[in-house]
């Protein structure tokens, strides 16, 4: 239904200094596997086999992980070592991955018209790998929002409720609520202050869009912090049509704060990590 996801990771990383000078953010491990992979793995779950990342300078590593390392897998053929290699090759067997870099970290509305070439004129995912999601008893987040964008055919945003002190880290919505965690959205505001936040449902990093979201960025003014704001270009996208919400069921972990990174580790390590 949905076959391209774009994972959009120029992004500095400044969280993380000094880890992230001179690697990317993406590649940090939670327990054994680079963030990324996480979020590879979860698009191509979702029938996402086409995997566009838009990358940036000092971020090389992230397109070699998703290649074939030929002295590594002719140093370890055959040993009892390669079971180590099963997840990611696994991922090389099933996805494709295109690149296309963001000279200027303008935001992330700006990585996104970055990534239009390749993803050309159909709907697509969106996927930020700082946020890891896991719900190990049932479908990721993506492939539960592909079983939405069947009924509705529009953009949709991945959200969750946060604490009201909490809002100004996220872009946050107000809209009708139509069943049970699905909101058609009437309103996003992007880092809102807790007495201007319309609600306390926040937006994460997973989003179905459909292509006129190019055009709208591309007529879409700097907002916060001075970036293009995929947020600011979504609520022009609800006033025009539609935009729905969606609470996703899992468990989704910020991994680009320290604090989220360590309760995710913790939580990886006890609960979803099996030693090859
Ligand atoms: P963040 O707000 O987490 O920014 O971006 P960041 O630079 O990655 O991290 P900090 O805040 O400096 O620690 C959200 C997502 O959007 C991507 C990032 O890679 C991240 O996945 N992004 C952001 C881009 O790809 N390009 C941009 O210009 C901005």
């Amino acid at each position: 239904m949905i076959s391209k996801c774009m994972f959009p990771v120029a992004g500095y990383g400044t969280r993380f200094l000094p880890a992230t000078k001179s690697m990317p953010k993406e590649m940090l491990p939670v327990v054994n596997k680079p963030l990324v992979q996480y979020g590879v793995e979860e698009a191509i779950a979702a029938g996402m086999t086409t995997c566009a990342m838009v990358t940036g300078r000092g971020k090389r590593a992230i397109a070699d992980h998703f290649d074939i390392s030929y002295e590594l897998e002719h140093q370890i053929a055959g040993t009892g070592k390669e079971a180590y290699l099963d997840s990611i090759r696994n991922v090389l067997d099933k996805g494709t991955f295109t690149m296309v870099r963001q000279r200027e970290m303008k935001g992330l509305g700006h990585a996104i018209l970055t990534g239009e070439t390749l993803i050309g004129n159909e709907p697509f995912g969106v996927l930020l790998s700082d946020d890891l999601c896991l719900n190990e008893d049932g479908p990721g987040v993506l492939s539960q929002m592909v079983e939405l964008y069947r009924q509705f055919r529009c953009s949709i945003v991945a959200i969750m409720e946060v604490p009201p002190d909490q809002t100004h880290k996220y872009g946050v919505i107000a809209g009708e609520s139509l069943k049970d965690g699905i909101y058609r959205v009437d309103r996003m505001v992007e880092k809102p202050k807790p007495e201007d936040a319309p609600s306390n449902l926040a937006i994460i990093g997973r989003y179905i869009l459909t292509p006129d979201i190019f055009d709208i960025i591309r007529e879409t003014p700097p907002g916060a912090n001075g970036e293009i704001q995929l947020t600011d270009a979504l609520q022009t996208q609800a006033t025009r049509g539609c935009v729905m919400a969606y609470k996703f069921k899992g468990r989704r972990f910020d991994c680009g704060s320290v604090p989220g990174f360590v309760e995710a580790t913790d939580y990886v390590y006890n609960n979803v990590y099996q030693q090859p």
